[in-house]
């Protein structure tokens, strides 16, 4: 990774040496390059040049301020999912224009404040959400720009939980239903057809089920054009992965390269076209710095308890995901290095960050959790009373907090005796 880097056996994030970092903010403390995340996004540019286009960051990912603010400045959208997300997004001044509105349950609030916003498109994903929107829309005397989202029904071969496009689960409309549904959607009197929506899952590292995914949303743009609807744009989603351990991902404008030929051959290059990723953009830019506490040799397994826990980074207790650990001073050579599980203070078996690493791990040590960046902080909470960690943007030998480490007592503000 160009943006991380051991110097002088320090391991440093751009230029700034991230045990640094540690020392002035404490642990844990997630810290991201602004350039690893513009040179990320500088990948789909390349790959999506010369087209109308436009790249919605699904804000999921890591949803923080300046982080937000960064990717609008380089001219992104946002791929949204609640009412919240929609005012991060308003916040930071994003163009109403970019954004896109995906989920299953949006609310009548949310439809209502997003109208009002006036966002350019939402994603919807029933015909009852069809109804409710159109009904809205009405009331506000407002056409809707709606984008069906279809499922494929392609195997993105991923973890199970982070698969969205097959038959089975709970997002989008069958590619079978498709078309009744655009059918339906061109009679309401508060929708307006703009276009197609997919997303077929999540830390997808092969391209051919996004070659597949394709050529089935462009099997239909042809049926719902002949029935008399004009498809604007494509929405092909997000999904593509990242490099966690030894993943070999597709870069994103080989990728590109590979869809938009299917694109031209079939005679949809003229299409505007969206996607929206979130994981590819920021995951591999971020670290979270973690100290070690205690180490715990044990009979059958050895504990490097660290104060990062499941609540900092809850995808290896969720998906049993895998970040690599490395420490930030590299050890003396020939220093021995035992195999421990890192662990954090919570109390449950699962709150494990990494088992079996070979660690030279010493009471007081700093660890650097990688590729995380994405789905981290944003998926964090305060389980066992533990406030959210602080977070920091690095840009050259910059850095500055963008999110202070919360108090503990913010914790109970809302609450009542
Ligand atoms: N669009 C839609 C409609 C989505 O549901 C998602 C992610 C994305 C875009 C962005 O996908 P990405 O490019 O980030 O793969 N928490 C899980 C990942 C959940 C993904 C949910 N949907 C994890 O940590 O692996």
């Amino acid at each position: 990774d160009a943006h991380l880097s051991y110097r002088d056996g320090q391991l440093c994030m751009e230029g700034v040496r991230l045990a640094e970092l540690a020392r002035v903010h404490g642990t844990p403390l997630f810290v991201y390059s602004s350039a690893a995340i513009v040179d990320a996004l500088a990948a789909y540019q390349r790959g999506l040049a010369g087209r109308r286009s436009l790249i919605c960051y699904a804000m999921k990912a890591n949803s923080t301020l300046a982080i937000l603010k960064l990717l609008a400045d380089q001219g992104c959208g946002f791929d949204i999912v609640s009412g919240g997300e929609l005012e991060r997004a308003l916040a930071v001044g994003a163009d109403p224009a970019k954004i896109i509105f995906s989920g299953i349950g949006k609310t009548r609030a949310e439809m209502a404040r997003a109208l009002q916003a006036g966002i350019g498109c939402f994603n919807v994903e029933s015909l009852a959400e069809l109804d409710v929107l159109s009904e809205v829309a009405v009331a506000h005397g407002q056409r809707a720009p709606i984008s069906i989202r279809v499922n494929p029904n392609v195997d993105p071969k991923t973890h199970p939980y982070i698969s969205t496009g097959l038959k089975g689960n709970k997002f989008g409309i069958a590619h079978e239903q498709a078309l009744g549904a655009y059918q339906r959607a061109a009679a309401l009197p508060g929708l307006r057809v703009v276009g197609i929506d997919c997303h077929i899952g999540s830390q997808i590292t092969e391209p051919t089920p996004y070659l597949e995914a394709m050529d089935r949303i462009l099997d239909l743009v042809a049926q719902i054009e002949a029935a008399g609807i004009p498809i604007h744009h494509i929405d092909f989603g997000g999904g593509l992965g990242i490099d966690y351990s030894g993943d070999t991902p597709p870069a994103a404008d080989a990728l590109w390269a590979a869809l938009l030929a299917r694109v031209d051959a079939r005679g949809y290059g003229d299409r505007q076209l969206l996607i929206e990723p979130g994981r590819s953009l920021v995951g591999n830019a971020g670290v979270c710095l973690t100290e070690v506490l205690y180490l715990k040799p044990g009979e059958q397994k050895n504990f490097c308890i660290v104060d990062a826990a499941m609540n900092d980074l809850p995808r290896p207790a969720l998906y049993q995901a895998f970040h690599r650990i490395v420490p930030l001073q590299l050890p003396r050579a020939g220093a021995s290095a035992p195999t421990w599980d890192v662990v954090g203070p919570v109390c449950e078996s699962g709150d494990w960050i990494g088992r079996d690493r070979a660690l030279a791990a010493q009471a007081g040590d700093v660890l650097a959790v990688l590729s995380a960046g994405a789905y981290s902080m944003s998926m964090a909470s305060n389980y066992n009373t533990r406030p959210r960690a602080a977070e920091v943007l690095v840009s050259g030998d910059q850095a500055r907090v963008i999110r202070q480490r919360e108090a503990v007592a913010d914790l109970w503000r809302t609450e009542q005796l």
